[in-house]
């Protein structure tokens, strides 16, 4: 939700063109995160890097701000900036319509002398305006974000005599805010120093120096809540020497700063980064980082240590379980399994369930986050509880994996995303390697969570010996999977001519049961996001407890009625649909005469095992979903209202 990217050179001549097409480019990394509106703050517009902050401003995607930008014939683009901080967001609305006023950066009054970027939302808001409008800040945006320039520009204002430093009026800040945020500020009284903190939505940091760093852990510098003068800060750290602080060793310190909601947007420009921690303030200041926080936890490790991105070796290795081998024989001891998560990752969770319990012989519990929060559901040492999701950063999932931790439950991580928070806050876990996933709806992170799950229930049974043929039924199904999703992209032109039929309708339900149930509920949730036709993902076992009403000559149906131990249950099914004139269009295996018959039409699968057909099934109903986004118009990589990682509850 919401996506932060900033850049800081420091005696790195760019130009102003260079610094703007970082920043815009990497937004359009992080456009995934939303794109109701987008926004840049950088410093002047001239020749010089003048001491006055220019914001730009554009609803709707990064492009038509990147447009909007070099329509501007007052913006010196070749002016060469030695050293410049540059801040830029793109919105996925929570308070107040997509419009150019509600997109960030949010500002302190009309001389932009405080600009902030966030992600996140801010509970206590109201609270927070209320007292600031009492005391004259004048508001005009309905955002929650908004707050907090105007709240750091009354301590500023409010400094009686003593000289504040940026980073101290950060956390002065902090300590009002409740809620969740990244943010990063910048301000015309602290020319090129950066400052940057987070609470519950992820923040990192990549460095760039042409030079050795000096140092691979900044120590965390504690107790800094006091008033300090940049040039004491700056002391603070020369005295320490070069451990407190990471630069270049070189005395010709020429460095680059990248701060982002996640590492896509760093990944082309280092794989050096820092992932900032819950109330951290982190500040670049006189090209150095350092980090700071007002009081130690315990237990809590006092530095943050520079790793290495290693996202594009994850990206082209396969899906392996190495991360679970620690902790094997504690999974294998837990008293029961719970699936947690969201949204298509709560699907795979659904998918794979059975042949968990086959496979385990254990109680498996698949929840959506949300509503497993909601019932304080009891959860205890011995259970083991997973957290899928493809992004990581999935609030609710994140709420959920926090909960189970402190019940003493062992927490694995099913990611996408290497370095995300919840890959970070879990006792274990594994990568699912589908590769960087931008198109907003889910598609090829399912099938990997699915594989990946699968493959955990075999390593899990791999020393039952009762379990050994279906195991091997399962492999052997696995390392058929890629030739027949072939087959099924094959039917392409099949699928199009249905979608060509169907685009004109409000509703489309979708029908199976067994292990082609959650092929349902994800067929439905893919028509529903992308075409923004009404679909159900419907239990056929239920139908004929109030679906069936529904059921007419003109309801399109889509029915799943593979060759499994449910067959003939969906067949019954396929007979009360049939007997209300419905006209199914049937997922089926090949060579089915007797679901032919009655099929309105039928899109005919290979088979596959059981507990694999729904990466098969699950197929055309994607591509059904793609072709009538087209067929009716829709952005089908970035649907409507919706974001690509959801960081808000
Ligand atoms: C649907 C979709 C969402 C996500 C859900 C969880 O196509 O993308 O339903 O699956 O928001 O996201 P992750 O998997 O990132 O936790």
């Amino acid at each position: 939700m919401c996506g932060i990217f900033a850049y800081l050179n420091y005696r790195v001549p760019r130009t102003r063109r260079d610094i703007l097409q970082t920043l815009i480019k990497g937004l359009q990394r992080l456009e995934y995160r939303g794109y109701d509106s987008a926004g840049v703050a950088v410093d002047g517009s001239g020749k010089d890097n003048a001491v006055n902050i220019s914001l730009y401003k554009k609803t709707g995607k990064v492009k038509a701000l990147d447009e909007e930008i070099y329509k501007n014939n007052s913006i010196d683009f070749e002016a060469e900036l030695d050293t410049h901080f540059g801040i830029a967001h793109t919105r996925w609305a929570t308070h107040g319509e997509p419009s150019p006023v509600n997109s960030h950066p949010h500002r302190s009054d009309k001389n932009n002398e405080f600009v902030v970027i966030h992600n996140g939302i801010i509970t206590n808001y109201k609270e927070l305006k209320k007292y600031l409008v009492s005391k004259g800040y004048e508001f005009e945006s309905d955002t929650d974000t908004e707050v907090i320039p105007k709240l750091i520009k009354y301590l500023y204002d409010n400094r009686e005599n003593e000289y504040v430093s940026f980073s101290t009026l950060v956390e002065r800040v902090i300590k009002q805010l409740e809620g969740a945020f990244a943010l990063v500020f910048k301000s015309i009284h602290f020319p090129g120093v950066a400052v940057a903190t987070r609470r519950g939505s992820p923040l990192l940091i990549g460095v760039r120096s042409q030079y050795e760093l000096s140092t691979e852990q900044i120590p965390v510098q504690y107790n800094c809540g006091d008033s300090r003068t940049n040039e004491q800060e700056n002391n603070l750290l020369n005295r320490r020497g070069s451990t407190n602080a990471l630069h270049s060793v070189d005395d010709r310190l020429a460095v680059e700063f990248y701060l982002a909601s996640d590492a896509s947007a760093i990944i082309e420009h280092t794989n050096k980064v820092i992932y900032l921690e819950d109330d951290d303030v982190a500040v670049v200041m006189e090209g150095k980082l350092y980090v700071h926080r007002i009081k130690r936890k315990a237990g809590e490790d006092p530095v943050r240590v520079i790793q290495t991105l290693q996202m594009e070796l994850q990206q082209i290795m396969k899906v392996i379980l190495g991360g679970l081998s620690d902790h094997l024989k504690e999974i294998k001891r837990c008293r029961r399994l719970i699936l947690i998560g969201c949204g298509t990752s709560y699907h795979a969770g659904v998918a794979t369930r059975q042949i968990l319990e086959e496979l385990t012989e254990l109680p498996v519990m698949v929840e959506l986050a949300s509503d497993f929060l909601d019932r304080i559901t009891p959860v205890f040492r011995d259970d083991v509880c997973f957290f899928i999701s493809q992004s990581g950063e999935t609030a609710d999932t994140l709420m959920a994996l926090r909960y189970c931790k402190q019940r003493g439950a062992l927490t694995v991580g099913v990611t996408n995303t290497v370095g995300s928070s919840i890959c970070r806050e879990t006792d274990c876990g594994v990568h699912i390697n589908a590769g960087p996933e931008v198109g907003v709806a889910s598609t090829k992170a399912y099938t990997s969570q699915f594989v990946s799950l699968i493959m955990f229930a075999l390593m899990l049974s791999e020393d039952r010996l009762s379990m050994q043929p279906r195991r091997l039924e399962i492999i052997n199904g696995l390392k058929k999977l890629p030739e027949l999703i072939k087959e099924v992209l094959a039917l392409d032109d099949q699928i199009k001519s249905i979608a060509d039929e169907l685009h004109h309708q409000r509703s489309l339900l979708v029908m199976g049961r067994g292990y082609n149930y959650s092929t349902c509920l994800e067929g439905a949730l893919k028509i529903k996001e992308i075409t923004y036709m009404h679909s159900e993902g419907i239990m056929a076992g239920e139908l004929k407890h109030g679906p069936l009403a529904l059921i007419d000559k003109h309801m399109p149906v889509i029915m799943i009625i593979m060759r499994d131990a449910c067959y003939q249950k969906c067949h019954n099914a396929l007979q009360q649909v049939t007997a209300r004139q419905g006209r199914p269009i049937i997922l089926c295996c090949q060579d089915d005469p007797e679901i032919s018959k009655l099929a309105y039409k039928t899109i005919e699968l290979p088979h596959t095992v059981d507990c694999l057909q729904g990466i098969l099934s699950v197929i055309p109903l994607q591509l059904i979903s793609f072709h009538l986004a087209v067929l009716r118009g829709y952005d089908v990589d970035c649907p409507r209202n919706l974001a690509k990682s959801v960081t808000v509850e």
